[in-house]
């Protein structure tokens, strides 16, 4: 067993999660460590604005990579510290980095992730390995989802049909069905749109427990309009971002029901929206799974889950943390183990799912031990 460590922070930009991880083999992985850092009030501030500017300068985007980098680095260095271990305990580091724009389907397509990994490199002294869409992209894949290869690792069982579902920023599922085929893509907003909202009207950085959703009702006639969205109805593979599903996607296709109903109605619509979207995708293509796991920040609201489990009802909607990951880590994992599979020569994305035309070693490697001093 070797350690590694994987750092990922999603489209909720809340904070980066660093997740410490023993891997012997492509099955044999336990969790070690986990630990949460939060972005700064200014730098969570700054990437809002800059995700959202279409204008972005040159001078804010490099800005932007080095300071993620730095605080990509100390999360890094803060697990390390924690458990006590120095650079020579750990094998690779796995560093998703932030997600400025995703654009898979753009012309020409490209997924950007910024946090300057040399930086990762030079604080830990840790081989770090990053840029882990740019590969997939370049070979005709949508460079996501990525986690879905360890999903299949770590959870799918022969003969079971099941599924995993990552509600972070936006939602993904993993299908992994009774006889080994994995399927998986991204099923629109996960917390996004309910963050925004709850942000918007109460100040607060999301709804805890879908506390505030629950006192709502479900506005059918905004719901209808939400849904209309193509994205929805689309084939895999796909993948999607808060580019796409933003504030402004909110505001033209709610038009003028968002104002005049009740704010608390929008929340508890914007609840169902994320449980459809998924719920849709595991019906797709015949009937849901058996068994449904679900990880990610998402998995800690409580009426989400009750709304998700409403809408399968032949389901057994259950946490990851069943099965031995907390809900909060299972991506971070996901980079640990894809940082395991490229310094060790083997391929990390599935073909099937991001549409490559064939299986890649994913990322570049940053030695750890670049200097002399
Ligand atoms: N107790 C909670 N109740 C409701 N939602 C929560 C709770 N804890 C976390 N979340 C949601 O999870 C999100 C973070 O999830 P995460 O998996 O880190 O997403 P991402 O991968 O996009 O960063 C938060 O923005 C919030 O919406
Ligand atoms: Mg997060």
């Amino acid at each position: 067993m070797k350690h590694y460590v994987g750092l990922m922070s999603g489209t909720s930009r809340d904070g980066i999660d660093a997740v410490l991880a023993a891997i012997g083999d492509d099955r044999d992985l336990r969790v070690v460590a986990h630990h949460h850092r939060p972005y700064p009030a200014e730098l969570a501030h700054d990437l809002a604005r800059a995700v959202e500017d279409r204008t972005l300068s040159v001078q804010t985007a490099g800005a932007l990579d080095a300071r993620v980098g730095e605080q990509f680095a100390r999360a890094a260095s803060e697990l390390m510290q924690r458990e006590g271990l120095s650079a020579a305990d750990i094998r690779g580091i796995g560093s998703h980095g932030q997600t400025l724009h995703h654009a898979p389907r753009g012309e020409p397509p490209f997924s950007w992730q910024i946090g300057d990994p040399f930086r990762i490199a030079e604080r830990t002294g840790v081989d770090t390995v990053a840029m882990f869409r740019q590969r997939d992209i370049a070979a005709g894949g949508e460079g996501a989802p990525l986690a879905c290869a360890f999903h299949a690792a770590r959870f799918a069982r022969p003969g079971h049909d099941r599924a995993v579902v990552n509600i972070g920023g936006i939602s993904n599922v993993t299908r992994l069905e009774p006889q080994g085929e994995v399927a998986g893509h991204d099923c629109g907003p996960g917390n996004t749109l309910l963050d925004h909202w709850v942000r918007q009207h109460r100040g607060q950085p999301y709804d805890a427990g879908g506390g505030w959703a629950r006192t709502g009702r479900r506005d059918p006639e905004l719901l209808a309009a939400l849904l209309e969205d193509p994205y929805f109805r689309r084939p895999p593979p796909k993948s999607t971002g808060p580019e796409h599903f933003s504030p402004r996607w909110l505001a033209e296709r709610g038009g003028t029901m968002l104002t005049n109903r009740d704010a608390a109605d929008v929340q508890a619509t914007l609840v169902e929206l994320t449980a459809r979207a998924i719920a849709d995708e595991l019906a797709r293509p015949g009937t849901p799974p058996e068994d449904v796991l679900i990880c990610g920040g998402g998995a800690r609201n409580d009426f989400l889950l009750k709304r998700l489990a409403a809408a399968l009802p032949e389901t057994r909607v259950r946490l990851t943390d069943d099965e031995g990951i907390p809900a909060e880590q299972v991506e971070g994992v996901a980079f640990a183990w894809l940082a395991f599979r490229t310094l060790n020569q083997r391929p990390g994305n599935l073909p099937a799912v991001t549409g490559a035309r064939g299986a890649r070693i994913l990322g570049c490697v940053i030695p750890g031990s670049g200097g002399n001093d």
